[in-house]
């Protein structure tokens, strides 16, 4: 088991304590040493198992999404419905994956390591509750409505008092076994792929979300009873009004290209279509205009017809691919001869998320690191789901090295001074029809 650092003894430990700010000493010396290095990752170490909260009343939601509920548990079968459509396919299990590690539960999200160190409570006019994605059911935390309460420790509380708020917390061992401190790492780009999903499902439910990453993050953890050191809020959803929602293919068929990619080019015009798609706005707190994600997509072409090979970064006005650093495939981000390596090999490019920390320390503070892995997995997910819309296979990818990376990134023309690889992105063509997958729940007839 290796050490966290979360120790108390040491003042500049990542992440702070609760409570406590550094003005990014703790941050910057964290990704250093650890958020920008390639863990050896210890595979016979476990993940920790997801939270539950013993005592707690436990409501059965209708599973799959649109079926009866179950007889006499009080609660309105139609809101239990509707919240129960959004948190399966949020974070639930919504495939069976039949792999070479054996049968398992697949879910809407990508997670690094599998791990899913993130939980999910929700504040309706209802109550709190607790999702528990294995069983599809909801812990009941208190009858009592507290959206007032949650939106009172917001930074930037939406004007109108919201409908549903979701809260994403994480587990802070939850993978620390096998990744060691890069953990805390994944963890935040983790969160930022829950909240990208919830975003996503929010609007296709007529609302108008905002993520917010501000917020009095103790008040917020008293409410839902953490234990600090354990669980940590790290991000909100507000949204308002929440009308029906319906799975739809993109959603359900968002997953890793696990079988690998056909080496086979792809039309620049399907990658930028994708691109389009990915890098539409999307609401958040701050820290600039409530529509800038802080980070810039850099595109690392092998084989894509139309785009020579080479790192060319995403004009975020235009669209259009410029400022080429030539000759680099996929492959030259990855170590030699490991599994991210053989994966670039066959992919078509490689998609990079790139932020700047320097840009948000002053302001934020130790919070900016996770508030920009936040965005980073926000787009992450916006780009797998953006992938299986136009019918790529996608793979998130953090085994990338960043120093190697970061030179293709090239001179001029970006806009943050600081830039650095945040998460990659393998795009390709799918091996064969991928790996054997069993939905559980019906696409609403749309796409
Ligand atoms: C932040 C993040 C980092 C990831 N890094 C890697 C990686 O380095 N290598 C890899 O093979 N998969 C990586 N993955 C993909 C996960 O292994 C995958 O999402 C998980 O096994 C669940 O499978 P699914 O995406 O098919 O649902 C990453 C996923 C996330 C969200």
């Amino acid at each position: 088991m290796r050490p966290a650092t979360t120790a108390a003894a040491d003042p500049a430990a990542y992440p702070p304590l609760a409570g406590t700010d550094t003005g990014g000493t703790a941050a910057r010396r964290y990704h250093a040493r650890y958020g920008s290095v390639l863990p050896a990752i210890d595979l016979t170490a476990s993940n920790t198992p997801p939270k539950h909260h013993p005592g707690a009343r436990v409501v059965p939601l209708p599973f799959p999404p649109g079926s009866p509920a179950a007889p006499g548990n009080g609660s309105d079968p139609a809101a239990l419905d509707s919240l129960g459509t959004l948190l399966a396919l949020l974070c639930g299990v919504t495939r069976i994956d039949w792999t070479g590690a054996g049968v398992g539960g697949g879910r809407p999200v990508p997670s690094g390591g599998g791990a899913y160190p993130g939980e999910v409570y929700a504040a309706t006019a209802s109550g709190l509750c607790h999702y528990l994605p294995a069983a599809h059911a909801l812990e009941l935390l208190s009858p009592a409505d507290l959206r007032a309460d949650v939106v009172r420790a917001l930074g930037r509380p939406p004007v109108r008092r919201p409908e549903l708020v979701l809260l994403i917390t994480t587990r802070q061992e939850a993978n620390l076994a096998r990744y060691g401190p890069f953990g805390h790492r994944l963890q935040a780009l983790d969160t930022g792929v829950l909240t990208g999903e919830a975003l996503t499902l929010l609007a296709a439910a007529g609302a108008e979300p905002t993520a917010h990453a501000l917020f009095a993050e103790q008040a917020l953890g008293g409410l839902l009873g953490l234990d600090p050191g354990a669980e940590r809020v790290h991000a909100v959803v507000t949204a308002d009004p929440v009308g029906p929602l319906a799975p739809t293919a993109e959603l359900l068929n968002r997953r890793s290209a696990r079988g690998g990619f056909e080496p086979a080019p792809v039309p620049l015009a399907r990658l930028v279509e994708l691109l389009d798609r990915a890098t539409a706005p999307f609401p958040l707190d701050g820290p600039n205009a409530p529509d800038d994600p802080g980070c810039e997509l850099y595109v690392v072409a092998g084989r894509v017809t139309g785009l020579a090979p080479g790192c060319h970064r995403r004009d975020p006005r235009t669209g259009e691919l410029v400022a080429p650093t030539p000759g680099a495939t996929p492959r030259d981000l990855f170590p030699p001869g490991g599994p991210g390596e053989l994966a670039g090999f066959e992919a078509a490019c490689a998609l990079l998320v790139v932020g700047d920390y320097e840009q948000g320390y002053p302001e934020h503070g130790d919070r900016w690191y996770r508030m920009l892995n936040l965005r980073a997995g926000i787009l992450g997910q916006r780009i797998g789901l953006a992938a299986a819309r136009v019918g790529l296979g996608a793979g998130l990818r953090c085994d990338f090295v960043t120093t190697g990376t970061d030179r293709l990134l090239g001179p001029a023309l970006a806009t943050l001074p600081g830039r650095t690889t945040l998460l990659t992105v393998l795009i390709g063509p799918e091996r064969g029809s991928g790996t054997p997958a069993h939905h559980l729940l019906a696409t609403g007839g749309h796409r």
